[in-house]
């Protein structure tokens, strides 16, 4: 793996493989340690979007990593002077860093970029794309609590027609055996959702009660250019996932979400800190399947001795 653009591009053994090692990692930087592969390394954060978990937990998967992290917040940078997305990479190119982990709003980005810049490049989001990252943190948190998903059914409850984060997760997912529903008012569904190997419905009782993982999304109003949905009272009532939703769930079921959560809208706070919820658990995993990731595409070399000396692959 010379980049990470889209988990589409993923095999099942590279999947396995990124799980595997930064299972091998979670023990080490769960108490504290390193495992400095990268050391004397730089890993641009190039971020065009907001973000809270993404970008902090790459960069502390750098800093665990031995490498060092540059930040770039477009709204200080010189885009807001006109510069091209073209040429502030070639620019950070230059200083010669070792990758450029990148988030934008338009949908293809980060290939255009790793087409243009020779370092690699990993996408932390790319619009209503993709966000593979995400998706492999959720994998890895979701055979931590069930041991595989192979078999199992995860209902992904929300905005599905402008989440990047539920394209990453259902090729994941498909990809590693697991069955995957979406729900989702119809108007926040893609069109015909069946082309994607999902099931569907228009409500989320028809799909709790057979389900082994509940996802629940974000509204994702910055990528609507109108509102799709008649209210977010209405949202809730219908599409939230609530106390009285969490009672039609298996024992065992787990909720996650990837943040971040519109309290009381998509998931109710009682729900979003209740037992069946792993929301922080997702976080934590972030950090290390992103050490998995930065190590695999900057260092692959390194890795295979540390993983020969850590029990092998
Ligand atoms: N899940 C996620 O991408 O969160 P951030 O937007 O905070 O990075």
């Amino acid at each position: 793996m010379k980049q990470l653009l889209a988990a589409a591009d993923l095999s099942k053994d590279e999947i396995r493989f990124l799980l595997d090692t930064a299972k091998k990692m979670a023990p080490i930087v769960r108490q504290d340690g390193t495992i400095p592969l990268l050391q004397g390394k730089t890993i641009v954060n190039l971020f065009f979007e907001n973000s809270t978990r993404t970008r902090t937990s790459f960069e502390l998967a750098t800093r665990k990593l031995g490498a060092g992290s540059l930040n770039f917040a477009a709204s200080t940078s010189s885009v807001a002077k006109g510069e091209t997305l073209i040429d502030t990479a070639r620019n950070i190119e230059a200083m010669r860093p070792h990758a450029i982990v990148v988030r934008h709003s338009s949908a293809g980005s980060p290939h255009w970029l790793a087409k243009n810049v020779s370092v690699p490049v990993i996408n932390a989001g790319d619009g209503f794309h993709e966000h593979p990252t995400q998706g492999l943190l959720d994998l890895y948190t979701m055979e931590e609590k069930l041991g595989t998903v192979a078999g199992k059914r995860v209902v992904i409850m929300g905005d599905i027609a402008h989440s990047r984060v539920a394209r990453s997760n259902i090729h994941l997912l498909r990809k590693m055996g697991a069955s995957v529903a979406v729900c989702a008012p119809p108007t926040l569904l893609p069109p015909h959702p069946e082309t994607l190997g999902v099931d569907y419905a228009y409500r989320p009782e028809e799909l709790l009660k057979d389900a082994d993982v509940v996802m629940a999304l974000r509204i994702q109003l910055e990528r609507q250019n109108r509102m799709q949905i008649p209210s977010l009272a209405e949202y809730t009532a219908f599409w939230g996932m609530n106390q009285d939703r969490a009672k039609l769930l298996k024992p065992g079921c787990i909720i996650l979400h990837p943040g971040p959560v519109n309290r009381g809208v998509e998931l109710d706070p009682e729900v979003a800190d209740g037992p069946r919820s792993v929301i922080l658990d997702q976080v934590f995993n972030g950090v290390v399947v992103r050490m998995a990731v930065l190590a695999t595409v900057c260092e692959n070399e390194k890795l295979k001795a540390w993983l020969a000396g850590h029990g092998g692959k």
